[in-house]
């Protein structure tokens, strides 16, 4: 595997003896190249000090983090070249036009002036944008405010892209669209990084998630990964339905292997397991009787919550 950003034993203390916080307290992340990667967690867990390293503004007190193959203490000037971040709480010149703003940030970019413009109308295109090219950003909707700061990050064509709580005051719309942005990102084979502290976002578009807390790291892994190691912990759940007004025989289900509970509510039926039994399920539903009374039959991820509580009391073990 093909990694986009790993680190080693981070440790990052802020101030001095009297003062001292530890922000980040040995942190070995593995962010897969062409991976969504979420970072999840809580205020001052550590997230936004973690981003500050990797892209060489803020310098750890040990360890190291490797970005694009540069180490990112000596080589930042490599990394920004390719990585771009959208910074928590991210503004722009109110009195400007998004274009104008957007050229100005080129220039910081270090794109050479006669394609600033040119790039500048190609990011806001993608944004959805480009009509708007010429209104000041003060007329922007927060929403609006947030697609212009993707397309600040789009300026340089970065292979790496960090987004340090990119949907904060953002309505569930606008979230939606930076979420479909971000997918339009990943297939175009970029690796997104993007910190969070909602715990749905993580479910919604990412491929991999960490989980950040108190400067540790809980776990990292494929979101599948995550599911199943709580499934196995937790127990394996499955939902029947039931088409309306017939009666599911349940004896057979019963005496499965490892079946810890079934519940039955209107047409639906829900089985709770230590093992996974969904082949068991699935040929059992697909024959008489059970083929013209079942509707469906899913098996149920543990939702973030879960997955974040699990996480947690392992790491109180
Ligand atoms: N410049 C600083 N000086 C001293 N302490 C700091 C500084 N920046 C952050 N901290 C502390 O380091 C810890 C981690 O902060 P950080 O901002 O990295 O967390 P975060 O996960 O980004 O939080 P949030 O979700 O609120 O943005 C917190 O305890 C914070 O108070
Ligand atoms: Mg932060």
């Amino acid at each position: 595997m093909s990694l986009a950003i790993e680190t080693e034993k981070l440790v990052k203390i802020y101030g001095n003896k009297k003062t001292m916080v530890k922000a980040l307290n040995g942190i070995d992340m593995k962010v897969p190249k062409a991976s969504v990667f979420g970072l999840f967690g809580p205020n001052g867990s550590g997230k936004t000090t973690l981003i500050s390293i990797l892209v060489g503004l803020l310098l750890p007190t040990s360890g190291s983090a490797r970005v694009l193959g540069f180490d990112a203490a000596r080589d930042s000037v490599e990394i920004r070249r390719r990585v771009s971040l959208l910074p928590e709480g991210f503004g722009f010149y109110d009195h400007m036009t998004a274009l104008e703003n957007l050229v100005f940030l080129a220039t910081l970019d270090g794109v050479p002036p006669d394609q600033r413009e040119e790039r500048a109308l190609e990011a806001l295109e993608k944004v959805g944008l480009k009509d708007r090219a010429n209104a000041k950003v003060s007329t922007f909707s927060r929403g609006m405010r947030q697609r212009l700061g993707v397309a600040q990050a789009l300026l340089k064509d970065p292979e790496l892209l960090i987004f340090d709580e990119p949907t904060v005051g953002i309505d569930p719309e606008g979230a939606a669209e930076f979420r479909n942005l971000v997918r339009r990102m990943n297939r175009e084979g970029r690796t997104i990084l993007l910190s969070t502290h909602l715990l749905y976002e993580v479910g919604m578009i990412c491929t991999h998630a960490a989980i950040i807390r108190e400067g540790r790291l809980l776990v990292q892994g494929s979101v599948d990964e995550l599911y199943r190691s709580v499934r196995e912990a937790k127990g394996f759940r499955y939902e029947i339905r039931v088409k309306p007004g017939s009666e599911m025989p349940l004896q057979e289900i019963r005496s499965m292997p490892g079946v810890i509970e079934i519940t039955q509510r209107d047409n639906h039926v829900t089985v709770l397991t230590r093992n996974d039994i969904g082949g068991s399920l699935f040929s059992l539903v697909t024959r008489n009787p059970y083929k013209d009374i079942v509707e469906s039959l899913t098996p149920i991820e543990p939702s973030w919550e879960e997955i974040y509580r699990f996480y947690q009391e392992e790491d109180k073990k």
